[in-house]
């Protein structure tokens, strides 16, 4: 069953709250954290966070593009967020750190750059509820979906399905109408949409016709 999270990265920060409502029929709102280090870009942090779980009429899937993540994701689990994804290529030790995250109540997620490979991880499925594949650098919003980690995504959906382990397949990163359904047939299960979604007059029918789409 196919998931639609929005980004509110492409969503009008000073009025949150009401571009969370926008949304209020997808499966999870999709919370971008940057740093500033381990991306060239700056956006929220925990304090933000708490206050979205607070008043978002959906879950939180927070994805963190921060440096230092073995020490900050569990506060970030804390928050009650549903799922809290880091960067495999920021942690120090992926695999303690999804145990942590299990243990404050949050699906664990781990998350894969472009040019960073999935085989090296494959031992890891079992300690994750879910994996990332970025589908274009981790940074920004509106950058166009690289078709070229298409086999990856494919790759990681075998290796998932052949490991029986329960891991949903996240992609992100330039997700649209025009290109939802080639990763809808790599394998991915849920889709992460910033622009696709709210630059869009009406996000809810936005969410609609995406989840249409994966209905293959
Ligand atoms: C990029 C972020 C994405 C971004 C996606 O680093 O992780 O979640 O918001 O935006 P779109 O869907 O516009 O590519
Ligand atoms: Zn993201």
């Amino acid at each position: 069953m196919a998931a639609i999270h929005p980004s509110i990265l492409s969503a009008d920060f000073v009025n949150l709250q009401a571009e969370l409502d926008r949304i209020a029929n997808a499966d999870a709102v999709h919370v971008d954290v940057m740093d500033n280090h381990f991306v060239p870009n700056l956006t929220l942090g925990l304090p933000v966070v708490q206050r979205i779980q607070q008043v978002s009429p959906v879950p939180l899937d927070v994805h963190l593009m921060i440096e230092d993540v073995d020490r900050w994701a569990p506060e970030y689990a804390k928050t009650g967020a549903a799922s809290v994804t880091f960067h495999v290529e920021a942690s120090r030790a992926p695999i303690l750190l999804a145990r942590e995250l299990r243990a404050c109540g949050a699906r664990a997620g781990m998350a894969l750059r472009p040019a960073t490979a999935v085989e090296p991880y494959l031992d890891l499925l079992a300690e994750l509820d879910l994996l990332l594949v970025m589908t274009v650098e981790p940074g920004f919003g509106g950058q166009g979906f690289l078709d070229v980690l298409l086999p990856k995504i494919r790759r990681a959906r075998a290796a998932i399905d052949g490991s029986g382990a329960a891991v949903a397949l996240q992609v992100d990163g330039g997700v649209s109408e025009s290109t939802i359904v080639r990763a809808a047939e790599a394998g991915a299960t849920v889709f992460v949409a910033g622009s696709a979604v709210y630059n869009t007059p009406d996000p809810e029918a936005a969410i609609d016709r995406l989840r249409q789409l994966t209905d293959l």
